[in-house]
């Protein structure tokens, strides 16, 4: 009776481990002593890529497809009748679909680097404007989009580690992200009362002046994004630790 006792702890205590220490399918592990270690990092980010994407339950990772943030505020022209726009409730689409150009790790006290490039990032969101538009009363709310194509990310990170019961993790402390857009295209639809001449001066606005408002965005587009990522990362870290990405 004992004896079968202890062999049910043995079994449970040995099924513990390893489930513990069996290796999550959205990780793919490097070896310390590769030498194209770098290669194998870029690669395991890549593999990540789907998971990001429909997201990973068993450590609470949200899906980033959309990757929702809450609401932005671009003053566009000046003057105590200037033009602006709030933008609430937005969807982000595509930032998944990265691409590792190139990673740096970190050394010492120097942050990691990386570049990613996105084919294509789509924003929608709900708008409101107010002020005056060239010559039009601009005050309006309906539906705002935006194609971004040709986006890359040049990001720089800080980490630090702290040890936990499951080993040493690493954490995110700081990620400062440059967005650079090749071709950005703006504009809205589903104006408030269907104010058709406020929808196309609106249009063509956006349309003639895509770069200085993607300038106005970009800041606090960027801020948001390195918030969100540095979130994700954070998740995805704090879950597992480093043994489980790079084994000796
Ligand atoms: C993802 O990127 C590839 C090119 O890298 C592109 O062909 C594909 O259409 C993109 N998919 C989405 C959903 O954006
Ligand atoms: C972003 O751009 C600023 C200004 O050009 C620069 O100082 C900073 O190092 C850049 N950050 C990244 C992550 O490339």
């Amino acid at each position: 009776m004992l004896t079968k006792f202890v062999t049910v702890l043995c079994v449970l205590a040995w099924a513990g481990t390893a489930v513990g220490q069996e290796i999550p399918p959205y990780i793919k592990q490097c070896r310390r002593s590769d030498p194209a270690l770098t290669d194998c990092i870029k690669e395991a980010l890549q593999h990540l890529r789907p998971y990001l994407s429909s997201g990973i339950p068993e450590i609470k990772l949200p899906s980033v497809e959309p990757f929702v943030m809450d609401q932005l505020s671009l003053q566009l022209t000046g003057g105590p009748q200037g033009y602006r726009i709030n933008l609430k409730n937005m969807e982000v689409f595509g930032a998944s679909n990265f691409t590792v150009r190139s990673i740096k790790l970190a050394d010492g006290s120097k942050p990691f680097e990386t570049r990613l490039t996105i084919p294509r990032l789509t924003i929608h969101a709900k708008y409101t404007s107010s002020g005056v538009l060239i010559i039009i009363p601009a005050s309006g709310s309906g539906d705002f989009d935006a194609v971004f194509e040709g986006v890359t990310a040049d990001v720089k990170g800080l980490v630090s580690t702290n040890e936990k019961p499951t080993g040493t993790h690493l954490r995110v402390e700081k990620l400062d992200l440059n967005l650079s857009i090749k071709k950005p295209r703006l504009s809205v639809s589903k104006i408030f009362n269907n104010n058709r001449i406020l929808t196309e001066a609106t249009n063509l606005f956006l349309k003639e002046n895509g770069h200085e408002v993607l300038r106005a965005l970009q800041p606090q587009l960027q801020k948001k994004l390195s918030a969100e990522f540095t979130g994700i990362a954070n998740q995805l870290l704090d879950n597992v630790p480093i043994r489980f990405f790079i084994v000796d």
